[in-house]
């Protein structure tokens, strides 16, 4: 693997799948799968970090999570506030800017308050941004952006007309950051499962069998060899982007 900066993606987005299996091949509760993920979480924040990535985001929690069992449901949650409280002062002295995604209201206020607490800290920092989509699901962050376009619309601060796939952009998750230039998901499964659907458009998508759990530095090395095999296009002919292997565009 090249560690070339221009090599290396910029924003790379996780679906950290596999914890449920994990667990079970052990015996244990589903819960169990989660916090062994947690550690795997923790050594892509660092990998990520000295790799010298621009944004990671995670999908920590789908808005269609809430139809697990509630023991897992609960399990998860407090799990996230124990999380928080443990590791945010790391991530804090690791320069890493916390940002969270998705639709919080849903979350107990303790929770609420972590989140809150966690990007209130860290909200100047300079290194690596950490997303972590909590509640989030593609469809809704597209539905409140066009809300967002509506109210603007309704006030006269913009015409049907000038609605354009900026326009919406600036209104979706994420907006500002370089879209995912990697996308990994762990696990088996082959799908984005209602992830970053709009930011995800012309993203490098790499999937491989290995649990969340059992994800490591090495893994992380095998997609990043991956991802700089592929030739990015844009659209464009191979013959045009020849020139600007990976980086073009
Ligand atoms: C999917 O595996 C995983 C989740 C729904 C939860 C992921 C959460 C973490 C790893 C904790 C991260 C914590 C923070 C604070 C960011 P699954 O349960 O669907 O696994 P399965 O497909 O094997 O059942």
């Amino acid at each position: 693997m090249s560690d070339n900066p221009a090599l290396i993606p910029q924003h790379i987005a996780v679906v950290m799948d596999g914890n449920g299996r994990w667990a079970k091949k052990r015996l244990l509760p589903r819960v169990a799968g989660h916090k062994a993920g947690v550690d795997s979480t923790r050594s892509l924040v660092e990998s990520c970090a000295n790799y010298g990535v621009k944004a990671l985001t995670i999908f920590a929690f789908s808005s269609e999570n809430w139809n697990r069992p509630e023991k897992e449901v609960k399990g998860i949650m407090s799990l996230f506030v124990t999380t928080l409280a443990s590791e945010v002062e790391k991530l804090h002295k690791k320069n890493v800017c916390v940002v969270f995604i998705g639709d919080r209201s849903r979350f107990s206020e303790s929770l609420q308050y972590a989140i809150e607490t966690a990007e209130q800290l860290t909200c100047n920092n300079t290194g690596l941004i950490l997303n972590i989509a909590a509640n989030y699901g593609g469809r809704w962050d597209v539905v409140q952006a066009c809300k967002k376009v509506i109210e603007k619309n309704r006030s006269g601060e913009l015409s049907i007309e000038e609605v354009t796939e900026d326009v919406l952009s600036n209104e979706i998750c994420l907006n500002g950051l370089p879209e995912p230039d990697l996308f990994i998901r762990t696990g088996g499964e082959r799908r984005i499962s209602n992830f970053l659907i709009w930011q995800l458009a012309y993203t490098e998508l790499y999937f491989t069998d290995v649990l969340w759990p059992d994800f490591d530095k090495k893994t992380l090395s095998h997609a990043l060899d991956w991802y700089q095999t592929r030739q990015r296009r844009f659209g464009k002919t191979s013959e045009q982007v020849v020139n600007n292997a990976n980086t073009a565009g």
